[in-house]
């Protein structure tokens, strides 16, 4: 997960090299721009956004290239950087992607302002001190294809409305303070063939309750739910073909392994270890190591070392 953020940010950060352009953005964008900078107590962070220099080439900003609108704002690593994600954000409304990276102090939550950007396609807010729920308007933010808020301090549930969501296709809110059950219809509009699998990481909360059974029908590449509170009979769970990486790690499932699931061809990471698993392991998971099932109440046959009698 932590590649795949750096590689999100270089990739942010290779986009701003390529359509920067040596310009002065559109008058109501630089508005914006300078409220978000006094809003956040003029900082060092955005010595950069001055009347001498033209708002295109401003640090963090990303302008489009023929138009003049600004589509990036990209603020990381800054652990001076202090305040609440500014409401001025919403003055930015052509925006494709917002990113809060790696600063601790920004504090406060996800502002309702940024439910006005509907051209959202990426929004990143992760290692911050960000607080309170995921919100539910995000629901409303129609274009967006990735949400990363891994690494905050959120609390609550994750908002049913990211179900109607019809280009997205990954979500990471790994490492919360997450609580309740997970969304029944997620990612049920993805269309794999324009965006490929869909991945789900949110690893590290406190998520409760089992993976609902729509999931069968979903596509989905990643799902990494470790270290949660989830409890089901795992006999029951179906997956689709094409699924790389399932980890249901350090979690209170019971019931089974099952066969339909340990005989995927795709699986190449599979770990349900630390649960309370029982019974013999299918065929499918001799192919595993013994680490990847080592830690429940009773599972035996290979690869664990354990013989069913
Ligand atoms: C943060 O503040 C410290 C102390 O004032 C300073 O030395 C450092 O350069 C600042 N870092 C950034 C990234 O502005
Ligand atoms: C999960 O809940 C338990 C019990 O309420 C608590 O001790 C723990 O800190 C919580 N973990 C997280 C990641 O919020
Ligand atoms: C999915 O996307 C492909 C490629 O863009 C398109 O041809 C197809 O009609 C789409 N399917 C649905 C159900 O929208
Ligand atoms: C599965 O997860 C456990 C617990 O985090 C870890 O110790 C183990 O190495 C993992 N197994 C594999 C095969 O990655």
């Amino acid at each position: 997960m932590r590649a795949m953020v750096v590689v999100l940010v270089l990739a942010a950060a290779g986009a701003a090299a390529a359509t920067t352009k040596k310009k002065e953005c559109n008058a109501g964008d630089k508005a914006a721009l300078l409220a978000i900078k006094k809003a956040l107590g003029d900082p060092y962070h955005f010595a950069s956004w001055t009347p001498d220099n033209l708002c295109c080439e401003w640090y963090d900003v990303t302008c489009d290239d023929t138009t003049d609108r600004v589509v990036g704002l990209s603020v990381f690593q800054d652990a001076n950087l202090t305040g609440t994600i500014p409401d001025a954000v919403a003055g930015l409304t052509h925006l494709r992607t917002l990113t809060w990276h790696h600063l601790p102090q920004i504090s406060g939550p996800i502002p309702p302002a940024i439910a006005k950007l509907n051209r959202l396609s990426l929004l990143i807010i992760s290692w911050t001190a960000v607080s309170g729920p995921v919100p539910s308007f995000l629901g409303g933010l129609k274009s967006l294809t990735l949400l990363d808020l891994s690494f905050n301090s959120l609390t609550g549930a994750i908002p049913p409305s990211l179900a109607a969501l019809p280009f997205l296709s990954g979500i990471d809110i790994s490492r919360n303070r997450l609580t309740g059950p997970l969304p029944p219809a997620l990612f049920s509009k993805l269309n794999t063939t324009q965006q490929g699998g869909a991945y789900l990481r949110l690893s590290r909360n406190n998520l409760t309750g089992g993976i609902p059974a729509e999931y069968g029908g979903v596509a989905f590449e990643v799902m990494d739910l470790s270290r949660n509170a989830l409890s089901f009979d795992m006999t029951g769970l179906r997956l689709q073909e094409g699924v790389s990486s399932l980890d249901l790690s350090h979690n209170m499932l019971y019931g089974g392994v099952p066969a339909q699931v340990a005989g995927l061809s795709s699986l190449q990471d599979f770990n349900v270890s630390y649960n309370h698993l029982c019974g013999e392991l299918p065929a499918g998971a001799a192919r595993f190591d013994q680490y990847s099932f080592f830690h429940n109440k009773c599972l035996c046959g290979p690869p664990l070392p354990t013989p069913c009698n």
